[in-house]
């Protein structure tokens, strides 16, 4: 998921780019906004963390992008390529190094399992919306 931040900032458009470059097939993508309920659902898993409130308020603050994308070990590949949670940890030339400017507010999401990059995925998209 493309969040808020780098949607507002205009690099949705530079992040897929890289995103096709380096190797990952889009097979579903949307643009919208979650609600505050939306964004609470999918974040539930953190939900007795400290900054969970505004986590959710972040990320029903306007729109995001969300894909589903596909590669060879596609989840862990994706962890490194976005970079650390909190940016100023974020290895050079990583996403998060680039576009995000906060531990909150950190441009990008990637699922940190095969499972949840499923769950993740039908949260997103139904079956017919996936090619
Ligand atoms: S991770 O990437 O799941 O290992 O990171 P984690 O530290 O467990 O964080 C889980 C998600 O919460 C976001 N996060 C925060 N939001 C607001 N404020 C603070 N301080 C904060 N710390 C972490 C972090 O960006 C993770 O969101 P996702 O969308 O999974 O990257």
């Amino acid at each position: 998921m493309i969040k808020p931040d780098a949607v507002a900032n205009g690099h949705a458009g530079a992040i897929l780019d890289r995103i096709i470059k380096g190797g990952y097939k889009i097979v579903a993508m949307k643009y919208t906004t979650l609600s505050a309920d939306i964004a609470g659902k999918f974040y539930e898993i953190h939900k007795e963390r400290p900054f969970y409130g505004e986590l959710v308020n972040f990320m029903s603050s306007g729109p995001i992008v969300a894909a589903i994308l596909e590669k060879d070990n596609a989840v862990e590949d994706f962890r490194t390529f976005i970079g650390a949670t909190d940016p100023s940890k974020a290895d050079a030339g990583t996403i998060r190094a680039d576009f995000a400017k906060s531990i909150d507010a950190n441009a990008i999401h990637g699922s940190d399992s095969n499972e949840n990059a499923n769950i993740e995925g039908n949260f997103f998209f139904s079956q017919f919306e996936r090619f």
